[in-house]
């Protein structure tokens, strides 16, 4: 076996591990760039006739603007991590937009179970999470920004994933939800390749499912760590917060808090902490 840590991610390596029918078959690799998300979203702004495919993946080893929900920072040493955005096309109604996250982490969760034989959950609503010493530990993060089409459907959608899979312990960076990696919850270095490569597969199949009317809510609702738990859910801006028992997601990936008083909240987007 060669060396894991120093695996490389390039175009030739990528390409000859794929399995992939489209995603990932226009891939770009980058050592150093600025954000993947904020590439991807340029290159697609001035795509002429020569439409950028759906399924175009950009990848860098080391990003120096790395960007997270709620405009938090997204810190990985470099060589350390998965870090890409993915283009998709869907056509789909703003509401389906959240199959997006919530099927992309359902890809991710399983490609981490294959390749570690970890156990991964899913927190609400953008986090993958394993345990780690008695609490949940965030290990992936994903970043959906979508364009909607003069006729008000989901035209375009850049889907930015980052997964910690070997950065040392020491090297955590400090993160609001407790960070981990894939690495310092196994005790060992975990190949970015095959994970990558199990990932691309799982998504393209999942995302082929749902543009087929399969919705992906089912299996995330069976993964979310939160379910049956008080938890508190706020707007980043502070201006309301919910306190009740999550009782699932609906259709649509909104999170479904019952307060005190017996009232149901669906809720599209905030900030969740475990009461
Ligand atoms: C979050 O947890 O808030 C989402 C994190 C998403 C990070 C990924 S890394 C690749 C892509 N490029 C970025 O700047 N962000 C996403």
């Amino acid at each position: 076996m060669g060396d894991i840590k120093n695996e490389s991610l390039k175009a030739t390596a990528v390409q000859s591990t794929l399995s992939t029918q489209w995603l990932g078959r226009s891939y770009q690799y980058f050592a150093d760039v600025g954000s993947t998300n904020d590439l991807l979203k340029e290159a697609l702004a001035q795509e002429g006739e020569q439409r950028l495919a759906a399924g175009t993946v950009f990848l860098a080893d080391h990003q120096n603007q790395g960007r997270g929900r709620l405009n938090r920072r997204w810190l990985a040493p470099a060589g350390s991590s998965l870090l890409l955005s993915a283009l998709f096309r869907p056509d789909w109604p703003p509401e389906q937009a959240q199959w997006l996250t919530m099927l992309a982490s359902l890809a991710a969760a399983e490609a981490v179970e294959t390749v570690t034989n970890l156990i991964v959950s899913v927190k609400w609503p953008n986090d993958l999470v394993v345990r780690q010493k008695g609490g949940w530990h965030k290990f992936c993060g994903l970043l959906l920004e979508g364009n909607m089409g003069e006729n008000g459907r989901l035209q375009s959608a850049v889907l930015g994933v980052g997964v910690n899979v070997n950065i040392p312990p020491a090297q955590m960076p400090e993160a609001v939800t407790p960070a981990t990696s894939l690495l310092a919850v196994t005790g060992r270095p975990i190949s970015r390749l095959a994970l990558l490569a199990d990932f691309l597969q799982r998504l393209e199949t999942w995302y082929e499912a749902a543009n087929n009317g399969h919705s992906p809510q089912p299996a995330w609702n069976r993964r979310l760590v939160t379910l049956g738990k008080r938890v508190q859910v706020s707007r980043s801006s502070g201006d309301w917060q919910v306190t009740g028992m999550v009782l699932g997601t609906d259709e649509w990936g909104r999170l479904q808090v019952q307060d005190e008083s017996g009232k149901l909240h669906a809720i599209a987007a905030g900030d969740m902490t475990l009461q």
